[in-house]
C-alpha cells in the first residue's frame, strides 16, 4: 500500500504548500479538514499526520479544533505555526496571546535550535525561520521538551519523542526559513519512516490499471476543451481504454487562430481514441447577436456550450463512464480550514439528471498544476498544449469587447496571432505569465499612404503574476512592442493603431470583461 501523509487543514493560508513540499520529496500526500472523522482518519491511514497554521487564536469561539483522539493513534504528527499551538494547547500546555507582549512575531527571526532533537539534527544550532504569529505558547504540555526558542519568543519548537508529536512556530514549508526543508525531510523520512516512492511514472502506470479496471468493456465520454487539464485526462485515459475513450470537442469559433485544427490533430494523429468535433461558431454567433453587456454574453456562451455538449452526449454517448479534468486546486476551498468542501468550478461540470453514468472518473483530481503537466508531458502531449496560458472558458468572447460578429472575431483571431508569433520569435514569452490581444470596439482616425483611415483599435496585454489572483504588467521592451504594432496595422485589415495596457490588478483584472 502507498504510504501518505495528511495535512490537517486548520485554514492557513501556505496549506497547498505544504502538500507540496511533501510530494516534492516523492511522498503522496492529501489535505483534508481539521474536523474530519478520526475514523476516516483511520481509514486513510497516513504514516504522518501535518496540522496547518490558521488565522486564529486557540481561544476564539469559533477556532477549529481536532478530536484529542487523533494523538493517541501512534502516528506521528507535525504541528506548524495554529498547529503547533492547537496541539499545546489540546495537551494541556499554556497558550497565551501576545496582544500587548513583545512575544507576538512576524517575518525573519533569528530561531536557535535544540539539534540533538531528530527534527533539527544535522543542522547548524541557529538560523532564519518565517514567523508569522500572535499568540505563543508560554508552557509545553506534559512529557514535551522545549526544541527551539528564539528571543522574544519561548517556545519556538517542542516534541514528545515516546509520542512522536513535533510542533513548530515557524513555518518550515516558507523558503525564507533556512533548512525548513531538511526540517520537512526529517519528520518524512526520519519520523514517519517513509521511503519517498512516489513518482510520476508510477501514478501513471496505476491510474491506467485502475482505469481499466474500474471500465472493463464500457465507454467513457470527455469533454475536451483543449486545455491543459482536460487534455492530460484524456491522453491518460487514451492510453488505458483507446476506442472505448470519446472525446467531445466543441469548437464555438471563439478560439485563438488554428487553435481548433491544433486540438484535432493532436487526438487524432497523436492518440487512439473516437474525437468528435463540433462546429458551432454559426449558432453561437446568432445566440450572441446584438448582445454586448460583458455578463450577459459570459451567460449565453456558458449555456449555450452545456446546450451544444450534453446535447450531443444525450445523442450517442448518454451511458458508460464520464470523465473531466478536474485537478487538486479544483477541489479545495483554501483558506478557510474547511479544504475539503467542493467548489462548483468550470472544471467540474454537473451532469443534467436525465443522463445516467454509472461513474465519474476523474483521473488527475489528486494532481497540482505541474504535476499534471509533468504527466502530460510523460504522456507525449505536445509542449505547446502542455505549457499553454490559462485560457478564459468564454474564449475570445471576452476579449472581442461590445458585440461579437464574426468580422471581429476574425480581426482579433490574426492580431492575436501576430503577437503570439513575434512573442515566440524573439523568445520573451518565458517572461510572460499571460499576454493576449483584444478588441476594444473603439475606432480612431489615422492616415494610411495618404489617405484618412477610420479603423479598429487592438490592445496588447500581457501579465507576470504567480496566481492570478494579483498581476503586474509586463514590462515588454519597446523594441518588441514595436515590431508587434507595426506587423498587426500592416497585416490585419481594418486596424489602423496599437496600445498597450499598463494597468496592473488590482485595480484592473486580467481580462477586459
Ligand atoms: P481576471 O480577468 O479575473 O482573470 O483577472 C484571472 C485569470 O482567469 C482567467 N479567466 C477565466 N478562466 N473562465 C476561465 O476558465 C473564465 O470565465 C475566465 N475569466 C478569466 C483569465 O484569463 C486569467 O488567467
Amino acid at each position: 500500500m502507498q504510504e501518505k501523509i495528511l495535512v490537517l487543514d486548520f485554514g492557513g493560508q501556505y496549506n497547498q504548500l505544504i502538500a507540496r513540499r511533501v510530494r516534492d520529496c516523492n511522498v503522496y500526500c492529501e489535505i483534508l479538514p481539521y474536523n474530519t472523522d478520526i475514523e476516516k482518519i483511520k481509514k486513510f491511514s497516513p504514516r504522518g499526520i501535518i496540522f496547518t497554521g490558521g488565522p486564529n487564536s486557540v481561544y476564539d469561539e469559533t477556532s477549529p479544533h481536532c478530536s484529542k483522539e487523533i494523538f493517541e493513534l501512534g502516528i506521528p504528527i507535525l504541528g506548524i505555526c495554529y498547529g503547533c499551538q492547537i496541539m499545546a494547547y489540546s495537551l494541556g500546555g499554556v497558550v497565551t496571546s501576545a496582544i500587548d507582549s513583545s512575544s507576538s512575531e512576524y517575518g525573519k527571526t533569528i530561531t536557535s535550535y535544540d539539534t540533538s532533537d531528530i527534527l533539527f539534527k544535522g543542522l547548524p544550532k541557529s538560523g532564519v525561520s518565517w514567523m508569522s504569529h500572535r499568540d505563543f505558547i508560554s508552557q509545553v504540555p506534559n512529557g514535551f521538551c522545549i526544541t527551539a526558542t528564539t528571543d522574544s519568543c519561548p517556545v519556538a519548537a517542542m516534541s514528545c519523542e515516546e509520542k512522536k508529536l513535533y510542533a513548530v512556530q515557524f513555518h518550515p514549508e516558507v523558503n525564507h526559513t533556512e533548512h525548513g526543508k531538511d526540517m520537512l525531510k526529517a519528520f518524512l523520512f526520519d519520523i514517519c519512516q517513509c521511503k519517498g516512492e512516489w513518482k510520476m511514472e508510477s501514478f501513471i502506470d496505476t491510474t491506467v490499471a485502475d482505469i481499466k479496471e474500474k471500465v472493463k468493456d464500457k465507454g467513457v465520454v470527455l469533454g475536451l476543451s483543449g486545455g491543459v487539464d482536460s487534455s492530460v485526462a484524456a491522453a491518460l485515459i487514451s492510453k488505458a481504454i483507446g476506442k472505448q475513450l470519446t472525446c467531445v470537442f466543441v469548437d464555438q469559433g471563439l478560439m485563438r487562430k488554428d487553435e481548433g485544427d491544433f486540438v484535432e490533430q493532436t487526438f487524432t494523429k497523436l492518440f487512439d481514441m473516437n474525437f468528435v468535433r463540433i462546429n458551432c461558431q454559426k449558432e453561437f454567433l446568432s445566440k450572441l447577436k446584438g448582445i454586448s453587456e460583458p455578463e450577459a454574453k459570459r451567460k449565453i456562451i456558458g449555456e449555450e456550450f452545456y446546450k451544444v455538449f450534453w446535447n450531443k452526449i444525450r445523442e450517442n454517448y448518454g451511458s458508460g463512464y464520464f470523465a473531466q479534468g478536474t485537478i487538486y486546486p479544483d477541489r479545495i476551498e483554501s483558506g478557510k480550514g474547511d479544504a475539503a468542501k467542493i467548489k462548483t468550478h468550470h472544471n467540474q461540470v454537473g451532469v443534467p439528471e436525465d443522463i445516467h453514468f454509472e461513474d465519474i472518473i476523474e483521473p488527475l483530481k489528486d494532481l497540482f498544476k505541474d504535476e499534471v503537466r509533468e504527466v502530460g508531458e510523460k504522456l507525449g502531449l505536445p509542449h505547446e498544449l502542455v505549457w499553454r496560458q490559462p485560457f478564459p472558458g468564454p474564449g475570445l468572447g471576452v476579449r472581442v469587447i461590445g458585440e461579437i460578429t464574426e468580422e471581429r472575431v476574425k480581426i482579433l483571431q490574426e492580431a492575436d496571432a501576430i503577437l503570439r508569433d513575434e512573442m515566440k520569435k524573439c523568445g520573451y514569452e518565458e517572461n510572460l505569465s499571460q499576454f493576449f490581444a483584444v478588441l476594444p470596439g473603439v475606432k480612431t482616425v489615422g492616415v494610411m499612404g495618404d489617405a484618412r483611415t477610420y479603423d479598429e483599435l487592438i490592445a496588447i496585454r500581457a501579465v507576470v503574476t504567480d496566481d492570478f489572483m494579483t498581476a503586474d504588467w509586463a514590462k515588454i521592451p519597446y523594441e518588441i512592442l514595436g515590431r508587434i504594432s507595426n506587423r498587426i496595422i500592416n497585416e490585419v485589415d481594418h486596424v489602423n493603431r496599437v496600445v498597450y495596457d499598463i494597468t496592473s490588478k488590482p485595480p484592473g483584472t486580467v481580462e477586459w470583461e
